[in-house]
């Protein structure tokens, strides 16, 4: 490199430290500037703390010798965010919706009642659920209840229940919800885990649930239209229900219950948002599941508590099932027995 060159060099170096030294220097100026306004401010208005906490509100990392995340983060606005959200809108209309929900399942029962048989039970049983799908269901029903009460407790307690029990009661009530939900959450999604992996293959679409969405599946008269194992709303509610807020359910579950994953503060408070919202639709959505198989629909219970079904209610509520069963597409027990539910009946 010849002598010019590196003289050029030099200088190009020299002159970019002259033109930058000024912004290296700001920041000493500026929190120098700071500190000297601050004394200042101290004189003139004592106790006048707004610049300082209109700094730390900024959510800007400030120095700490402390190590770890967020911890130069004093206060973050997005807290007062998900105070606003977790003590107004979610509540109001999440209450508001499990109302309406109620009600609405109510008003059904009262006008069209128990949907019953239209033809007489053969007395010929089908096996529908063998003992893994029963295990399975029947522990994520339990758990799901229980994971549901503790969670309404926690949600709405303090606006509903408080008022009435009064503190002593209610921080009890508090406590105990939050330790069952904490233990048994971790069940819930095991075994919710298990009833996807027991129904998923029965519950892909079939050209036939168009039919019986057209016909909302005979819930407001009329005959059913044919439906496989599952029929469209079982399968909606498997898709929407089951998988989707279940997991949603699960995986901020996991992240609210486990926070000692320096995980930032601002994942705990949208995992709780989505957590009280999925919750919320979850509830409202397995009321209509819990309706339909309890109260809803006659031979439905039975058919999950003994894993069989009459032969007419299968053909009557899942015939292309039923076809396939009758046809050795789909190998299932059957048996001669009389439900004392079915022969109640006629
Ligand atoms: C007390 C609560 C519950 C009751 C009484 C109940 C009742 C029933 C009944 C009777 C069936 C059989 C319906 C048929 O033969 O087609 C069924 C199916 C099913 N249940 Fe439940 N259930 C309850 C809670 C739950 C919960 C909490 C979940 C999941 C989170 C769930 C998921 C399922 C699934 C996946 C099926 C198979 C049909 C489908 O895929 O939709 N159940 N339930």
């Amino acid at each position: 490199m010849s002598h010019l060159q590196r003289a050029l060099r030099w200088i190009a170096l020299f002159a970019i430290v002259v033109l930058a030294a000024p912004a290296w220097a700001q920041p000493a100026a500026n929190s120098q500037e700071l500190a000297q306004q601050q004394q200042q401010r101290r004189i003139d208005q004592p106790g006048n703390n707004a610049p300082v906490w209109r700094e730390v509100r900024s959510g800007r990392a400030q120095s700490t010798l402390v190590p770890g995340p967020e911890i130069g983060v004093l206060v973050l606005s997005s807290g007062q965010t998900w105070r606003a959200l977790h003590g107004g809108p979610i509540p109001l209309y999440g209450g508001g919706l499990l109302i309406v929900v109620v009600l609405a399942i109510a008003a059904y029962f009262l006008l069209r009642g128990t949907i019953e048989l239209h033809g007489k039970p053969t007395g010929r049983l089908i096996q529908r659920f063998g003992s893994f799908d029963r295990i399975a269901h029947w522990s994520t029903a339990l758990t799901f209840c229980i994971m549901a009460v503790s969670g309404l407790v926690i949600l709405f307690g303090k606006m509903v229940l408080l008022p009435v029990t009064g503190h002593t009661l209610f921080s009890w009530l508090a406590a105990l919800s939050k330790n069952v939900h904490n233990f048994v959450g971790l069940l819930f999604i095991l075994s919710l885990l298990a009833t996807i992996v027991a129904f998923i293959r029965d519950n892909l679409p079939q050209a036939a649930d168009f039919k019986w969405i057209a016909t909302a599946g005979g819930l407001f008269g009329g005959r059913e239209a044919p439906s496989g194992r599952f029929n469209a709303g079982e399968k909606g509610w498997f898709w929407i229900g089951v998988v989707f807020l279940g997991i949603a359910m699960g995986v901020t579950g996991v992240i609210l219950l486990f926070p000692n994953f320096d995980q930032p503060r601002t994942t705990m408070q949208i995992a709780n948002i989505v957590h009280d919202i999925a919750a919320v639709l979850f509830i409202a959505l397995g009321l209509g599941h819990i309706y339909m198989g309890t109260i809803g629909m006659r031979g439905a219970y039975q058919a999950m508590r003994t894993g069989f079904v009459d032969e007419t209610w299968a053909k009557e509520h899942h015939e292309l099932w039923y076809d396939d069963v009758k046809s050795g597409k789909v190998q299932a027990r059957t048996q001669d027995a009389v439900l004392p539910d079915m022969q109640r009946q006629h």
